[in-house]
């Protein structure tokens, strides 16, 4: 069994952060979201692994996430020239997947559910492709399946203006070498893209064995804003446990469950978990209230957060307001003026969202 991650795409509807980076890479809870996808296939005892990078992001994904080592898996990387669709990354990635069944996995998205008995179930019944289903409140957003009583697939479409369930396929699907055949045989779909579900349906049209399973737990598909934090508020929730390394001073207050890296200084603040801070941060004067994840080299000084991300390098500084619910990017500079403004002075990058009360 091997496993493909998709991790290209143009990550539009989580700009600007995308402008600069990989979506995959954008972290939830500290942690790139490709990397939870990574961590629960080797989970699921796979480590063969082949991620699907683009041209313009490929380098970062590569970089950072390096030849596998670090998660017990070997990673081969598989440049995918243009976004020309799900199914056409796996007609790339055939090379490296042979004849072997496998995963494929969608690089941005987060279950709870563990692979392993889906595995399982797609082994005994020796099926042809197995689906994952979550049901949602708003199908035409995703790929929507119609199924029997028994689980059996009837019937996929993608991104329906009238969907026949509320049944969405979750970005996790397991697929034996069949698909590649059915993949030479489908036409590029109206957007231009080899869909994946077009491929699943033709299996499906040939009586192939083709099931779908819904899942347990949640599952988030983190491309946009209030995905990101819905999914650090989760993860943090269930995943987080207190790790002080950093130095925490007397004056300080740690309160729940709080991570604190290396080489980061908290001085006179107060922060009441769930709470994960990276390395060399500074914060002076702060409280940091729950769900809210800081990157490594941040600097906060007088300011006042809860339920936000703040990403690598980031400054806020003298903010007297609270700030909530906000998404604040790599190196991006936040600062009140020392006394009330006559005016507001920006630097304020394409497709930024700021609101002002
Ligand atoms: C893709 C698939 C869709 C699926 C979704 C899950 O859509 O085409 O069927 O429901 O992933 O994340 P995209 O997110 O690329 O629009």
């Amino acid at each position: 069994m091997k496993a493909i991650i998709l991790s290209g795409g143009k990550g539009t509807r989580l700009r600007p952060l995308t402008y600069t980076g990989a979506k995959q890479l954008v972290p939830v809870a500290n942690k790139p979201i490709l990397w939870y996808g990574i961590e629960s296939i080797v989970a699921a005892g796979i480590t063969e692994i082949g991620i699907i990078i683009s041209p313009e992001t490929g380098e970062e994904v590569k970089t950072k996430t390096g030849d596998g080592e670090q998660f017990g898996a070997k990673i081969t990387y598989i440049v995918q020239e243009s976004p020309a669709g799900l199914a056409h990354a796996v007609k790339i990635a055939q090379p490296f997947l042979g004849d072997s069944p496998f995963v494929m996995y969608l690089g941005d998205n987060l279950v709870q559910s563990e692979l392993d008995l889906f595995l399982e179930q797609f082994h005994a019944a020796n099926l042809d492709a197995l689906t994952l289903l979550c049901p949602v409140a708003n199908p035409s957003a995703f790929g929507v399946a119609k199924v029997d009583e028994q689980g059996r697939l009837l019937q996929l479409v993608e991104k329906p203006k009238d969907p026949p369930s509320n049944l969405a396929l979750v970005g996790i699907y397991i697929f034996s070498p069949v698909i590649h055949d059915a993949i030479a045989a489908i036409q590029p779909s109206p957007r231009g893209e080899l869909e994946i579900t077009d491929a699943i349906q033709m299996l499906i049209d040939q009586q192939k064995s083709v099931e779908a399973r819904q899942i347990r737990g949640w599952w988030l598909d983190t491309g946009k804003k209030d995905d990101l934090l819905e999914a650090n508020r989760i993860i943090l929730d269930t995943c987080l446990q207190t790790n002080l390394q950093g130095e925490v001073d007397e004056q300080s207050q740690i309160i729940g469950r709080v991570e604190i890296g290396t080489g980061s200084k908290v001085i006179n603040c107060t922060i009441r978990g769930p709470v994960t801070i990276g390395k060399d941060c500074h914060l002076e004067n702060c409280f940091i209230g729950p769900y809210s994840s800081i990157s490594d080299q941040v600097t906060l000084i007088n300011a006042d957060l809860e339920h936000s991300v703040i990403l690598k390098g980031a400054t806020v500084e003298g903010i007297h307001h609270r700030i909530v619910d906000s998404v604040i990017g790599r190196r991006a500079h936040l600062k009140e003026a020392p006394r009330r403004p006559k005016a507001l002075r920006f630097m304020i990058g394409d497709d930024c969202q700021i609101e002002l009360n």
